[in-house]
């Protein structure tokens, strides 16, 4: 997708698609009272060319609800498109991000290739952020993931334009659209791989991929595996990989920028489980077919490091991804078997299905003796997660609350919904071992946060945040500005709080 800014004013712009944003007013609770669409711009030419049909009553602005006008009077664009943002008072710019997507997923099954989306207008709404969402937006609505359709037609955009009003401030809506730009692309990056299949997507081809893209943009990048697992003790990581045919890649991206030489190193680690049969302790066959994406973790980490490579903040970063499969196996570990993770702990394993705690808990060990400071983790880790937030929000723990705080900063940048769930003793004595030091579950109740102080033991004295993304990686049902398939989640969280450094 081509993307630029406009600064020429609406009614002169010739397109195949104008879309402009409208709120509804209406502030009054009467049961009478009717919806008040107020149009985001000051173009006055749009205005009058949609005055009728606003005034018709029918179209209320709800959130990405749309209205299409052909041939607008006075207008060069040969379509308006409305896009509703809902209630004016409750205007954000998460909002905005999901208008502009609604704009770019009604045009793609309608044959346009191409079109302009006017930055709103508003009192509440920064140019700037506006400017980033909006690009963000396109971005996120233009992925479909029906790559293996051999009747597929390509509908992606080819061109996406913002039109800027000629007052603002260019330069600052030039950088924020730029960053927005590789925001969106980098998220599009991580769901292109999370969409893949398991045979498509081995261990190894991930670990392909990363370099590829890290080549691309500078990054430096190793991928390893078997060897490199003995040599560096990783009993925990290499007894999820022991069962496969596919030999395990551990993925290690490392952002330097110049000159800095002291201050944090932030850790960023991902589970890459890219098939989890459970193992021996084998998943019922419905909805296996799912554990296709529990690399989601590990691929977010990828994005991210994409983004923080082009955005360059002044801060060292690590990335880590641990991919494996997790098969039965003659040669797979059993229920019982006790492992020694790389720290030296050692880990009895109850359920072999509880894998991602036990490829992460090595990783994160890693990443501290690479020099970590501060470490984040992504993963699909838990059923109960989405069992206690559904697929709204996803789960987040962590061992330090001023690192914490700047993770929820981050969120109101990122428009992403995490819930910082509790860890404490009385979960961490769910998962004491008889036999060795702890053991990979802790039974069925608050399964997310045992699984979350099993990681906390390999993070030790580092500031550490976990994310758990198992309900939210998915999107199970298209909405009017993302499609059904990978959702990219934790990207753009992530190199927010990166880029808080
Ligand atoms: N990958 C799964 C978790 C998962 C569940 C991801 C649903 C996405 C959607 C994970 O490896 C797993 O199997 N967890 C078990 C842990 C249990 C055995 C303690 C679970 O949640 O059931
Ligand atoms: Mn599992
Ligand atoms: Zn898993």
């Amino acid at each position: 997708m081509n993307t630029q800014l406009s600064f020429a004013s609406l009614a002169g712009i010739e397109t195949e698609l104008l879309a402009v944003l409208a709120a509804d007013a209406q502030t009054s609770k009467a049961p009478d009272a009717k919806p008040q669409p107020v149009l985001l711009t000051a173009d006055q030419a749009v205005f009058t060319a949609v005055a009728a049909v606003l005034a018709g009553g029918e179209y209320k602005a709800g959130a990405n609800e749309t209205l299409l006008l052909h041939a607008p009077a006075g207008l060069k664009a040969k379509r308006l498109l409305i896009v509703g943002l809902g209630k004016q008072a409750k205007t954000t710019v998460d909002k905005v991000r999901n208008a502009a997507g609604t704009a770019v997923r009604f045009s793609k099954p309608r044959g346009i290739r191409e079109l302009v989306f006017a930055l709103p207008v508003a009192d509440d709404l920064s140019a700037e952020r506006s400017a980033r969402v909006a690009v963000e937006g396109a971005f996120v609505g233009d992925f479909d993931s029906d790559t293996y359709r051999s009747d597929r037609k390509d509908q992606s955009i080819k061109s996406f334009t913002l039109a800027t009003p000629a007052c603002a401030e260019k330069s600052s809506i030039e950088t924020a659209f730029a960053e927005g730009v590789i925001v969106g692309e980098s998220q599009n990056f991580t769901r292109s791989l999370v969409n893949e299949p398991g045979n498509k997507l081995t261990p190894t081809i991930l670990g392909q991929r990363a370099a590829a893209m890290a080549a691309e943009v500078g990054l430096q990048c190793e991928v390893h595996s078997t060897e490199k697992l003995h040599e560096l003790k990783m009993g925990a990581f290499w007894s999820v990989s022991q069962g496969s045919e596919e030999p395990p890649a551990l993925i290690v991206m490392r952002y330097e920028p110049q000159g800095v030489t002291s201050g944090p190193i932030l850790g960023l680690v991902g589970k890459g489980i890219t098939f989890d049969s459970g193992g021996i302790s084998l998943k019922p066959s419905d909805n296996m077919e799912k554990m296709k994406y529990d690399m989601a973790g590990g691929a977010a980490m990828i994005g991210a490091m994409r983004a923080i490579a082009l955005l360059k903040p002044k801060v060292r970063v690590i990335g880590i991804v641990c991919a494996s499969e997790n098969m039965p196996d003659g040669k797979a570990q059993k229920p019982g078997d006790v492992q020694t993770a790389m720290s030296g702990k050692t880990i009895e394993i109850i359920n072999t299905d509880a894998e991602g705690r036990l490829v992460l808990a090595d990783g994160l060990s890693y990443a501290r003796l690479l020099g970590a400071t501060h470490l984040i983790d992504a993963a699909t880790l838990t059923g109960a997660c989405v069992v206690a937030l559904g697929m709204i929000n996803a789960g987040a723990f962590s061992n330090d609350d001023a690192t914490y705080t700047k993770f929820e900063s981050a969120l109101a940048t990122s428009g992403e919904k995490f819930w910082r769930l509790p860890l404490g003793e009385e979960y961490a004595e769910m998962i004491k071992s008889d036999i060795g030091d702890i053991k990979n579950t802790g039974g069925r109740w608050g399964g997310a946060i045992t699984a979350a102080e099993f990681l906390k033991v390999f993070a030790e004295e580092t500031p550490w945040i976990h994310l758990d993304i198992a309900g939210v990686a998915w999107v199970e049902d298209s909405k009017p500005y993302i499609a059904k398939g990978p959702s990219g989640i934790a990207v753009r969280s992530i190199l927010e709080w990166v880029r808080s450094y």
